[in-house]
């Protein structure tokens, strides 16, 4: 073997990418190898019984059994810690496994969680529909306005939990205002940034404690996994791994899907790139289309956070959420008029995918939950994947040309008192430069 050594380029100093592509790793203790070994196995061979022992006892370092560690997820970790600039991660099977491996780790019965009112619909079952069972107090309050937190905030408080931008209409959090709130009521923070990364936005460096990721999403970037992350205070992420995750949820990833997430890493700063730059300009087109009644992209100057978004995003992201004229109908009508966009749930992969919040993700919130939350029964999701942006920006107006010439065939119908013959497309977008 080589013994050649090479310096490992892993200084907190270096760039974002530098850092996603070789922080911790050096192919030389590894046979030269260019892409870190995947260690695909469930348990790790002690050399005695007695040293068997030691590690069980923490006297030892040493690998035991992959649902508490294993090489491929250590390298994950210490990526990922670094890119979020905590001091320690836990990458996990799922986002949903990350965040309830995180948050039995922190309550108890008689504890209050406060919540955003928006949030992921599995994540606010988890919370309404399932700690509630266990005698925590759950508290929804729109974080959009700081105040409301220190307004409901109270001495059972232990957690504040929200996501920004949130899924699906895209609220921001301020997170250093909330944090402090949070803080001085000695409550803890944890912050879901699937929808950013943390090229976008780092809310430790505005004092969260913990952020969570749904891995599944832009982490991995390619839809070809599901997994999740938690990041933060190495203390706070022990208590996670070695009870969260070992006793209470066993959310243990693949060693194969940290692997996976680590080729994700390797172009994740020119992935975001490339999804906020063409987001911003299909927001722009959205924005501009007579059949749109609102659209909310936090890079829009008309996005009523926008300056919230300049101030704690580095970038706007890759998701765009709107409604149209027409509500519900005028959504499944584009969502099904369209070519190139596949309608699906999931965002963050390389393929433009499209769906519809309240029969979809957000179905686990009850109807009148929904209309008390703000999640519109029209709204439609869009995720701003990776292809030619002429081709998505093409696809997106004839789904919106679409919807507009059924809206105005609707309402020459209804000046008439007549069914148009207008069934086809042609027909329908004739009209519609007709009027
Ligand atoms: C913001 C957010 N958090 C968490 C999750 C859950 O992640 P997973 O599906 O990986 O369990 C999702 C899934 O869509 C999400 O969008």
């Amino acid at each position: 073997m080589n013994d050649k050594t090479i310096k490992t380029p892993s200084s907190a100093s270096q760039g974002f990418a530098t850092r996603a592509i070789h922080k911790g790793y050096d192919p030389m203790s590894h046979q030269g190898a260019l892409v870190p070994p995947l260690y695909m196995t469930s348990t790790f061979a002690f050399p005695d019984a007695k040293s068997g022992g030691d590690r069980f006892a923490g006297e030892t370092e040493g690998y035991i059994y992959t649902r508490l560690g294993n090489p491929t997820q250590a390298l994950l970790e210490d990526r990922l810690a670094t890119l979020e600039g905590g001091e320690a991660a836990l990458a996990m099977s799922s986002g949903i496994g990350a965040i309830t491996s995180t948050l039995w780790s922190l309550v108890e019965p008689g504890d209050e969680i406060i919540a955003d009112k928006t949030i992921y619909g599995c994540t606010f079952s988890y919370l309404q529909h399932g700690l509630k069972k266990f005698g925590i107090k759950v508290t929804h309050v729109d974080m959009s306005d700081p105040k409301n937190v220190a307004d409901a905030i109270s001495d059972n408080t232990r957690v504040v939990y929200f996501e920004t931008p949130s899924n699906p209409n895209n609220g921001l959090v301020d997170i250093a205002a909330v944090s402090k709130i949070a803080h001085a009521n000695d409550a803890l923070v944890v912050v879901d940034n699937t929808y950013c990364t943390p090229y976008l936005q780092r809310p430790i460096e505005f004092g969260a404690d913990f952020v969570v990721h749904s891995a599944t999403k832009y982490l991995g970037g390619h839809g070809d996994l599901i997994a999740g992350a938690v990041i933060g205070k190495k203390e706070h992420i022990d208590h996670v791994r070695y009870f969260g995750l070992k006793d209470m949820t066993g959310a243990v990833i693949s060693p194969m899907d940290a692997f996976l997430i680590m080729r994700g890493l390797k172009t994740l700063e020119l992935r975001m790139d490339r999804h906020c730059a063409s987001a911003l300009q299909v927001a722009k087109q959205i924005e501009a289309h007579p059949a749109v009644a609102k659209v909310y992209y936090p890079g829009l100057k008309s996005f009523p956070q926008h300056a919230l978004a300049k101030k704690q995003m580095d970038n706007f992201g890759g998701m765009i959420s709107f409604e149209l004229h027409g509500g519900v109908d005028a959504g499944i009508q584009f969502i099904d008029s369209l070519k190139l966009a596949i309608c699906a749930v999931s965002l963050g992969d390389a393929e433009t995918l499209v769906q519809h919040p309240a029969s979809m993700t957000h179905s686990p919130y009850e109807p009148e939950e929904r209309e008390k939350f703000g999640i519109s029964e029209g709204l439609i999701r869009l995720s701003v994947g990776l292809e030619t942006l002429s081709d998505i920006q093409e696809d997106i107006a004839f789904g919106l040309d679409t919807v507009a010439a059924n809206i105005s065939v609707s309402e020459q119908e209804k000046s008439t008192g007549q069914t148009a013959n207008a069934n086809s497309v042609e027909a329908k977008l004739a009209s519609l430069a007709a009027s």
